[in-house]
């Protein structure tokens, strides 16, 4: 029988990954403050979601999550975001329409700001500092003063949080994402690259079907799902002070409670530990809750964790993001798609094909060959395939910006060129073109699985 669940149950578990604070007390007046804001998200959201994840559980829809490794204070600004929403907009689409599936959408965005690391202090020229641990801890530049964590900054991470999730909004819903505008979301620099022509011909079918259902008296102005989507956001519940600042209680289901900071929250694979914190905090809200499995993790472990993450087995609840690495996905995911299967869970299978292909290239950055990434996805419908389980999703570090981080892609992105624009504050992502090139992968593989299995195919509905 398990403990009784509170929003502050959690604080008596061991915990990995926590900042040093100096100031007790300030944490604590920051985190009365929170307690005090709106909510960033609504709890008929995150049940939304759920509903719309057990589509995916059930082989209905594809999940593409993805944003930054971490957002950055310096970088929020309106055309970030408008070009982060082009770009997973261009991804959606493409799915949606080559592969014939609805898209889930679920950004990386508006709170993924704490980042667990592998080492508490980093050491420079002889000088030892605490690591980076993300801009709702610190500060990235190498000082003592910037990286000692300051409570504030969580002020200013709700605020930011909820000014892009404004934005996000109106985007969704008001206009920039009907589908009459799919050429124009194509974003600037795209527009002379080797993917634009693909994406120029879809969008033109796209265009002609449009007309052509219109020329049929079909009045497109009275489908909402040809002119707004759902957009979803989603983080890593790391900060656990804030994550518990930002719980509520549904007030229309008094007992049940909702992490209010994004739709979905993540368990990353270093915090995952069954008796631990943040295990503890995440069974207890209602949210979608993600997953992060590594190869460290047994399936025997990979089950005890869903009986206490997803006891009643709702679909919808649990997706497992699977991060091995392109060479050893094969050997690790079998035994965990087996041991769920067997027990007869319920989950959404979604691959991270970026932390287990992370690389310091020869010029000293970290980066990740995008060649690695695809081969991570396609073993990951292999193996998916072989085991007769639906390959569900994927969960992608990326952004809008013309960056140079990850190596390869149609533009053969080298080691030399990583120091051109490289901004990540945390991981490198993919650029809005290596992302475009991703989508038409998957949608290949996609189109590949659906017909293979036998389910006759639920019509695509909007978006
Ligand atoms: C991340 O998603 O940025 C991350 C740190 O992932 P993981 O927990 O899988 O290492
Ligand atoms: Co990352």
């Amino acid at each position: 029988m398990a403990e009784r669940w509170s929003p502050d149950s959690w604080r008596k578990k061991p915990i990995l990954q926590v900042p040093d604070y100096p100031d007790a007390r300030a944490l604590a007046d920051v985190e009365k403050q929170l307690a005090t804001f709106p909510p960033l998200v609504f709890a008929g959201e995150a049940r939304n979601l759920k509903k719309a994840l057990a589509k995916v559980a059930a082989g209905d829809a594809f999940l593409l999550q993805g944003g930054d490794c971490a957002e950055s204070f310096a970088e929020h600004g309106a055309n970030n975001i408008r070009d982060f929403f082009r770009m997973f907009l261009q991804m959606a689409v493409v799915l949606t329409y080559a592969a014939a599936s609805p898209v889930v959408k679920i950004g990386r965005v508006a709170g993924q700001f704490a980042k667990p690391r592998s080492s508490p202090m980093e050491k420079r020229d002889g000088q030892e500092l605490p690591s980076y641990r993300g801009d709702i801890i610190n500060d990235i530049a190498f000082t003592p003063d910037a990286r000692r964590p300051d409570p504030r900054r969580q002020i200013e991470a709700y605020r930011q949080s909820a000014a892009t999730l404004n934005l996000l909004r109106a985007f969704a819903q008001g206009g920039y994402a009907n589908l009459g505008s799919v050429r124009q979301w194509m974003l600037g620099f795209v527009k002379d690259s080797p993917q634009s022509r693909r994406y120029v011909e879809l969008s033109d079918r796209i265009s002609e079907a449009l007309g052509f259902m219109q020329a049929c008296g079909l009045d497109l102005e009275s489908h909402p799902e040809l002119k707004t989507t759902d957009f979803y956001t989603s983080h890593e519940a790391l900060l656990l002070g804030f994550e518990q600042a930002m719980t509520r209680e549904d007030s229309t289901r008094p007992g049940t409670w909702y992490a209010t900071s994004g739709h979905m929250i993540w368990i990353g694979d270093r915090t995952r530990q069954a008796d631990h914190a943040h295990i503890e905090f995440a069974r207890g809200i209602k949210n979608p809750l993600g997953l992060k499995c590594g190869p460290s993790l047994k399936a025997d472990d990979l089950n005890r964790l869903i009986d206490i993450l997803n006891p009643e087995n709702e679909p919808g609840r649990l997706t497992l993001i699977g991060r091995f690495g392109a060479e050893k996905v094969g050997e690790h995911l079998p035994a965990l798609i087996r041991a769920v299967k067997r027990e007869g869970k319920s989950v959404v299978w979604s691959c991270d094909p970026m932390h287990g292909n992370t690389i310091t290239s020869a010029s000293g950055y970290k980066t990740r060959p995008f060649d690695l990434i695809l081969k991570e996805v396609r073993s990951f419908f292999e193996v998916h395939q072989a085991e007769g389980t639906y390959a569900g999703g994927v969960h992608l570090e990326m952004t809008g910006q013309n960056v140079t981080e990850c190596t390869g892609g149609a533009r053969a992105i080298t080691d030399a060129d990583l120091n051109d624009r490289y901004h990540t504050v945390c991981d490198p992502r993919l650029n809005a073109e290596q992302a475009i090139d991703m989508a038409f992968m998957l949608a290949e593989l996609l189109k590949k699985e659906r017909t293979a299995s036998a389910k006759p195919m639920s019509a695509a509905a909007g978006l």
